[in-house]
This record gives C-alpha cells, structure tokens and sequence, in this order.
C-alpha cells in the first residue's frame, strides 16, 4: 500500500521541482529579451522630478551631492543605469504658488541644474534637444536628457519666454500644472477644485498653441481639462504627448486620459506616457506592478500600440507599486509586457520609438516663418506684480493701484498728526 503512494508523492515532487523549474526560466526569459530589447532601443521616459528634489534638498548645488550615491531619492546614476534607462524628460517644474510671483526665475534655476548634470556628470548624462541626438546619445551609451517645462505658468503668459526656453534646450511644456493660467484651463476644474477661466483655451491659448507647433517644442497635455486637451487635439498641427498620465477607464482620476480622448490622441498619432503613481493606477494607497502593466494593456487596445510610453513620474510622488519603486524597475515592467504576449515590435515602440515618431513630426511641422508677436491683452493678466510698459493704452504700470493704499495711509497720519 505504502509503496505507490510515496512513489507518486515522489512524481509530485518531482513535477513540482520542474514547474519550479519552467516557470523560474521562462521568468528569467522575459527578463532576459526585456533587457535585449532595451539595449536596442532606448527606453525614453517622459517625466521625473529629479530636479525638483535637488532643489528641495540641495537648493540645486551639485556641489553638495554625488548623484552617484544618493540615495534617499528613486532616481539616482547606479539605478539609472540598473533601469537601462536610455533618454529622460528632466522636468523644468516649479509650482503654482509661483505663478504671477518668481515662476519664471524659477524655472530657470531648474533649467539651469539639468544643464549642470550634463556638465558635471558627462559619462552618464547627455542633454540633447532632437530625434537625431537622442540616437546619437544611445549610440554613445548616455541617458539622453532632455528638458519639459511643467505648467504653462513658468512662461508668465509671455512668448518671448517661451522662445528663449526653446533656446536653452525645452522640448515640451506642459501646458497646465494644476493650477489655470490665464490662458488654459486645468484638471482640477473637471473634479469642480478650480473654476473654468478660458473654457480650455482662450484666443490667446490658441496662439501659444500655434507658436509651439512653430518652435518644435511638443504640446503636453497632462494636467489640462479635458476641454483643454479636445482644444488643442483640434488645433495642433503636430501630434501631441501626455508626458506623465494614465488610462481613466481603469482609474478615474482626473488627471487620467479618457478612451475617447486615447481615441483622438491615436488618431492625431500622439502618445500616453504612462504615469506610475499609485493613485493614477488603483486610485488607492497602493498598486502593483502588474496593475501598471493593466495601463499599457488598456492603452494599446483602446489606442494601438502605437499610442504608449512610459511617464513614471519618478521622484515627483509619493507612493509608487510594489515592484516599481525606483528607475531601476522598468525591465521587469517591460518583462511583464513581453509575458503578456506583447510582440518585439510592440514593446519597442513603447519603449522609445513611439516618442521618437511623435518627436520627428513636431520637428517636421516646425517652421522658421516669424513668430506670433503680439502681447497677451493686458486687462488678462493684470496684477499687482505685472507692469505695462509696452501697453500703448495702459497708463504705464500697476504703480498707482499698488501705491493707493499706502498714499491713503501716509494721508491718515498726516491728518492725524496735525489735527
Ligand atoms: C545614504 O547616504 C548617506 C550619505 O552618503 C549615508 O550616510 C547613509 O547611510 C545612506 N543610507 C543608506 C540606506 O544607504
Ligand atoms: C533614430 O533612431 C530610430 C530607431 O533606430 C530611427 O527610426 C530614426 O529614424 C532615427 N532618427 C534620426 C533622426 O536619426
Ligand atoms: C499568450 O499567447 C499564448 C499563445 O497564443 C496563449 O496561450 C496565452 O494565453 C496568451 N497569454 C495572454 C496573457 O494573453
Ligand atoms: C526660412 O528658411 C528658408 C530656407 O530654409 C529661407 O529661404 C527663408 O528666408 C527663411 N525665412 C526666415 C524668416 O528666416
Ligand atoms: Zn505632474
């Protein structure tokens, strides 16, 4: 009696072993072409922060930190290199607590620290501005570093700013943070935070609009009102991005893309970046990495393949998935792609090539015809902090609104002085 019975216990733990066995190396397999795929085409991330954490820790000075060995960050170089990362969008982002205050120098600052990590760490970070660089870049075996301005509040409702941006290196604005600009509307007015202003873009909105298709600078639609994104997608010449957003059919967040705003941005051939931020992919506390990978699944079949990236949003939140939490985890989110039956083809496009497409349009539609110069209307963007100078029917400055008060005060103490 005794004898079959430890014979089959004998087979079961045998066919175990080999389960064991099979399922480890095909792991390991997906692993293994994951890693292959990502050495041929640069995975091209659309958003990390970064810099926002060097400004918060270090107040920007590269001086007093080894991105070598930080490491209370989710992005530093060992895990860059670890994530096979091969181009990043760095963000230019200051919040909008800023807006009509120092958003502009601060922006700069931010620009001027990602110049810096080129300059200061040149084996790893290249920083690069077009398709051809990006390549040349990967060749070279740098992270491509590119720069996206976060929230159109950092241009100050000012075309020249947005110009001079180009010049230092900006390839994409966001054109929203979550706050309005007087200009475009956020997020937060489709959750009732915020109340409509332009009603998606005003008439000044759609020339920025026009002067970013102009410039070559990509038109980033995560953190806009879905008003806002129907605007653009109706205007743009050149396909657009959402640089850190993910699918509103598995999450409703506001700050998720729609299926029929996936739709339009397919057929205008753009991409959804997709963001990893726990609250964008379960709308919970926490999230796995195969709920991310849900995202791209979700995509693909709403928009196509070739409508996906990757936005990981890294260092700019809080809560990431099990599985994801650092620069270091993207080939094994690229092994869960390849297990789930996405193709080579597939998974290369949502790597980099996809982006690279996006890229290469904008950088067709862009023209060296004279730019829109006319000036935002003054009555859209007075405040105490903004002069006119310039404004031919204005009287000069804000000066006098700002100096009533104080003049009504020194009258009242003269007044009471003498009296
Ligand atoms: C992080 O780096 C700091 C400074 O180099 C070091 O003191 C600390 O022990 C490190 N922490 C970990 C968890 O490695
Ligand atoms: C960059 O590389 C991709 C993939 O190899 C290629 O399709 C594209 O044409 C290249 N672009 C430029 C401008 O070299
Ligand atoms: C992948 O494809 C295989 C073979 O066509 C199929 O058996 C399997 O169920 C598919 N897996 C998924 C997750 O779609
Ligand atoms: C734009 O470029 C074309 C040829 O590349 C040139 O003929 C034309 O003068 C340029 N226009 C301006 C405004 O620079
Ligand atoms: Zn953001």
């Amino acid at each position: 009696m005794s004898e079959p019975q430890v014979s089959l216990v004998k087979k079961m733990w045998v066919f175990l072993f080999l389960l064991c066995v099979y399922t480890f190396c095909s792991a390991d397999q997906y692993r293994q072409r994951a890693e292959k795929l990502m050495k041929e085409t640069p995975l091209i991330d659309g958003h990390n922060d970064l810099p926002w954490q060097l400004l918060l820790r270090y107040h920007n000075q590269l001086s007093k930190v080894d991105l070598n060995k930080l490491n209370e960050t989710q992005t530093n170089i060992p895990k860059l290199r670890t994530g096979l990362v091969g181009g990043q969008f760095w963000s230019a982002y200051t919040p909008c607590d800023t807006q009509y205050k120092d958003a502009v120098r601060q922006t700069l600052e931010q620009i001027d620290v990602i110049h810096r990590m080129c300059q200061i760490y040149p084996e790893t970070f290249q920083c690069v501005s077009s398709t051809k660089e990006i390549n040349e870049s990967f060749k070279n075996g740098k992270v491509a570093s590119l720069i996206g301005v976060e929230g159109g509040h950092s241009i100050d409702s000012n075309m020249a700013t947005l110009r001079l941006f180009y010049q230092l290196g900006v390839r994409y604005m966001t054109l929203t943070h979550s706050c309005n600009t007087p200009w475009a509307d956020n997020w937060l007015v489709d959750t009732g935070d915020d109340s409509v202003q332009s009603n998606g873009l005003s008439t000044y909105g759609k020339k920025i609009i026009h002067e970013m298709n102009r410039l070559g600078i990509i038109i980033d639609l995560a953190h806009t009102s879905m008003k806002t994104m129907n605007d653009v997608l109706q205007i743009s010449k050149a396909p657009v991005i959402f640089s850190h957003s993910s699918a509103y059919a598995l999450c409703n967040s506001r700050r998720n893309v729609p299926d029929e705003i996936l739709k339009t941005v397919s057929e205008k051939g753009g991409i959804v970046m997709v963001n990893f931020y726990n609250y964008y992919v379960t709308c919970k506390p926490t999230a796995k990495l195969s709920d991310v990978a849900d995202h791209f699944d979700h995509i693909k079949k709403i928009a196509g393949y070739q409508s996906v990236g990757f936005g990981g949003d890294y260092d700019g939140v809080s809560r990431l998935p099990e599985g994801l939490e650092d620069v270091s985890f993207y080939p094994d989110l690229v092994a869960e792609l390849l297990k789930r039956n996405w193709t080579d083809k597939d998974v290369k496009a949502a790597l980099g090539g996809n982006f690279l497409r996006v890229f290469e349009q904008v950088e067709q539609v862009k023209s060296n015809s004279s730019g829109d110069d006319e000036p935002i209307p003054y009555d859209e963007v007075q405040n105490e902090c903004r002069t006119a100078y310039g404004y031919q029917n204005q009287k000069n400055s804000g000066t006098p609104l700002v100096l009533f008060p104080t003049v009504v005060t020194l009258a009242y103490l003269v007044y009471y002085t003498l009296v």
